[in-house]
């Protein structure tokens, strides 16, 4: 992990917030490789969650009436148990003492959980993990509203103008991409747990009686998302939320885990929240949400399938999937370390980067002209400065699949060299032939 971090910030992926001012815990800022990054997930996944017949896509407000929160069970239910040390003062979630080191200097690197055997520490209390502010001028309890701990209510609220917009019936659904907070109690693994993040939803409208057999191929959509985009196969995994760990909506649900440095994580959570939620704003909006099926004559609540990713945690998985160092040649044929990231082609921040071999002879300048030319097509980037070895390196280390080199032979052939930057081949093409090889790779 301290490398891919390291790697984050000296490419330009993810930087500390606020960093000049010391930072601000549990918030992360995306440089320019990781904006791209995440916005390439997001697209893929808007992609393959909206470009078809039966799913709609959303943009709700991050501010939300606060009966919503009501309604839907976060101003009572969603808490976390927090304990205080009385000697260090430090503040923990008391069902992952054992994930936590104690604050004190004195004990450096023990398990939270030893100090709480021996008593160190307050009865736990339930902490809310909504972010609460005012809404308007006046700083009362009338005016309080919260950030949205989750985007599926914007959702569940807009159920009955997106299906009469759209003229859906059901099933269908409703997918959005938006920021959640929460106020986590212990921030910790980089991206993992942050208190400002991105969801990438899906809610499902279905009738009950069929919600298990859509859970089931939801689940399975999913899962096969992530190994489409290259994810490694042992490296993802379900785990089955059992008893306690049930959320408070839910019926069923599975977790699609990533096996981060740090051991397995949930990346994205697929539920069965049956009608809760709509039965609920139901009663508490008075709105009728109940849904007429035309063809058999029958009014329900539709239950629904939720499919709930992190973009920022699926993001951190995709770097952690496809960080990898190696012994590679150098152009004097001796052997050195480098460090590549492997990310899908379509994942990939810069798609292809130009190069004049040495910076003589027209080379810089048929370069540049080639790289301009593909630009409006796709993210590139232009390097005519070091060694092309490290040019090439650097480019391993951004994830940029191809790198075109401009050389001597291209003066008297107009073909370049293309490499790839996974088997590190390469191959000549002619210049006229590079934007239909960029979009036979990307399609
Ligand atoms: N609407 C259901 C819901 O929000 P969740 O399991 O609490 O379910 C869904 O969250 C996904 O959101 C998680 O799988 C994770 O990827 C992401 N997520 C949740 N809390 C997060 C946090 N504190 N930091 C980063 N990502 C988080």
């Amino acid at each position: 992990m301290e490398k891919l971090v390291s790697l984050c910030k000296r490419r330009g992926y993810i930087f500390q917030s606020s960093e000049i001012y010391g930072g601000l815990n549990g918030c992360w800022d995306y440089g320019p490789l990781g904006v791209e990054l995440l916005n390439n997930i997001k697209q893929v996944w808007w992609q393959a969650m909206t470009y078809r017949d039966d799913i709609e896509g959303i943009d709700a407000s991050i501010l939300m009436h606060p009966r919503v929160w009501e309604a839907s069970g976060h101003v009572e239910q969603f808490t976390d148990p927090m304990v205080d040390c009385r000697e260090c003062k430090a503040r923990f979630r008391a069902d992952q003492l054992d994930e936590m080191s104690c604050g004190s200097p004195a004990y450096k690197g023990r398990k939270a959980s030893r100090c709480a055997e021996e008593g160190k520490f307050t009865e736990a209390r339930q902490f809310n993990l909504m972010f609460k502010t005012f809404i308007g001028p006046v700083e009362d309890e009338s005016a309080v509203v919260y950030l949205r701990p989750e985007t599926a209510q914007g959702i569940y609220v807009n159920f009955l103008n997106v299906m009469s917009a759209s003229r859906q019936k059901i099933p269908f659904g409703i997918a959005q991409i938006g920021k959640a907070f929460r106020n986590e109690i212990n921030t910790k693994n980089f991206l993992f747990r942050t208190r400002e993040f991105e969801q990438m939803e899906m809610q499902f409208f279905v009738k009950p009686g069929t919600d298990e057999k859509w859970f089931e191929s939801w689940r399975n959509e999913r899962f096969q998302w992530f190994l489409s985009l290259g994810m490694a196969k042992d490296k993802l995994r379900f785990q089955r939320h059992e008893g306690k760990h049930l959320a408070h909506y839910a019926k069923d649900a599975f977790d699609i885990e990533f096996e981060f440095p740090f051991g397995w994580g949930e990346i994205e959570g697929i539920h069965n929240r049956t009608d809760y939620d709509l039965s609920r704003h139901q009663e508490y909006s008075g709105k009728n949400l109940t849904y007429f099926d035309e063809e058999t004559k029958e009014r329900f609540t539709p239950y629904v399938i939720e499919t709930s990713a992190g973009a920022s945690r699926s993001l951190m998985a995709f770097l952690v999937n496809s960080y990898s160092e190696e012994e590679a040649p150098t152009a004097e044929g001796k052997m050195e370390l480098r460090t590549v990231l492997r990310l899908h082609p379509k994942l990939a921040p810069i798609k292809a980067a130009f190069f004049p071999l040495v910076n003589r002879d027209g080379m810089p300048e048929i370069a540049k002209k080639i790289e301009q030319e593909i630009r409006p097509s796709f993210k590139v980037f232009y390097d005519d400065s070091g060694a092309v070895g490290r040019r090439y390196r650097r480019q391993d280390e951004a994830g940029t699949p191809f790198c075109f080199t401009v050389d001597s032979q291209t003066l008297q052939d107009q073909t370049v060299t293309v490499r790839d930057r996974d088997s590190m081949k390469q191959e000549r093409i002619n210049i006229g032939r590079i934007l239909n090889y960029l979009q036979d790779q990307f399609r």
